[in-house]
């Protein structure tokens, strides 16, 4: 199977109330381990890149990584631009091979963010690439990006839906008090904003900062309209953690892949829970794949 757009599956995931996860990949563990698990769950899936990625990785191990994974797998997967910080960045991806992208325009003010995403959506579409945009300020840290408590900005369902009005994404990212990273404190999350958006416009919605979210406030976020949750945290806690444990007990380890394949065995776990908890597994059929 090849590499395909998010727009069939996040179509079908807002119709039918359930949320298609997306997972940052960092390296050949990671997206081994959230494409076998989406593989065993038959789970739709979108692998999320930062541009810290792209540039400890390489743009060519990026694509072949994620081309061998859509080659060897019966499932949709989508290679997605996290967080693209420039229509630059976003063409650079995009002639890359990746199948999706998002612009985050959030740093800017909201005409500039529409005429950003705008132009974007106009070159991706016009080769079968979906896009994401970003609207108001997500917090916490992510990658390069950091954002203060005190700056973060949630925007009112009446401004996501203008914002909507003026562009075409396939995916809109709205912050509704979610942040990157994990919580010191229980988020408080605008469950009401969510609905409201989500019945007033046909693009589905999504929640970035999905790591260390209580369930119910998930299931609550799901019910409510959003259609695809972003998780990367808790799989790097997962694979640091079990990776430290194994290396502190065995103090002669030389052979790396034993490590590797324990850090990778444990975001395996992680994955899987998240795909049972955003009930994504066996989603896959009648989602009409570009091959
Ligand atoms: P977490 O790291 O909090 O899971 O957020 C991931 C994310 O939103 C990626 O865009």
């Amino acid at each position: 199977m090849t590499l395909v757009s998010m727009s069939e599956m996040l179509g079908k995931a807002k119709k039918e109330k359930y949320a298609v996860p997306q997972f940052n990949i960092i390296n050949m563990e990671f997206t081994q381990a959230i494409v076998e698990v989406s593989n065993e769950e038959n789970s739709p899936v979108i692998l999320g890149v930062g541009e810290p990625t792209i540039k400890y990785m390489g743009m060519e191990y990026v694509i072949a990584i994620a081309n061998a994974a859509a080659k060897n797998s019966s499932i949709p997967i989508t290679l997605h631009l996290d967080h693209g910080s420039s229509f630059e960045v976003v063409m650079q991806c995009i002639k890359a091979g990746f199948s999706s992208v998002m612009i985050d325009g959030s740093k800017y003010s909201f005409e500039k963010n529409i005429a950003l995403t705008n132009k974007v959506v106009e070159a991706a579409h016009s080769v079968g690439v979906s896009v994401e945009a970003e609207l108001g300020t997500i917090g916490g840290a992510e990658d390069n990006i950091f954002v203060n408590e005190n700056d973060v900005i949630l925007p009112s369902a009446e401004e996501a839906i203008e914002f909507w009005n003026h562009t075409n994404v396939d995916a809109l990212a709205v912050a509704v008090g979610t942040a990157h990273g994990m919580y010191k404190i229980e988020p408080k999350i605008k469950f009401d904003v969510i609905s409201k958006i989500s019945n007033s416009i046909p693009v589905p919605l999504v929640l970035h900062g999905g790591s260390g979210v209580p369930e119910q406030d998930i299931q609550k976020a799901i019910n409510c309209g959003i259609s695809k949750i972003n998780v990367n945290t808790e799989n790097q806690v997962a694979f640091s953690n079990a990776v430290r444990q194994i290396i502190n007990n065995n103090d002669d380890i030389q052979d790396s892949r034993l490590f590797l394949r324990v850090g990778r065995d444990a975001v395996k776990e992680m994955v899987r829970s998240k795909i049972r908890l955003f009930s994504s597994a066996n989603k896959t059929d009648a989602i009409i794949l570009n091959k």
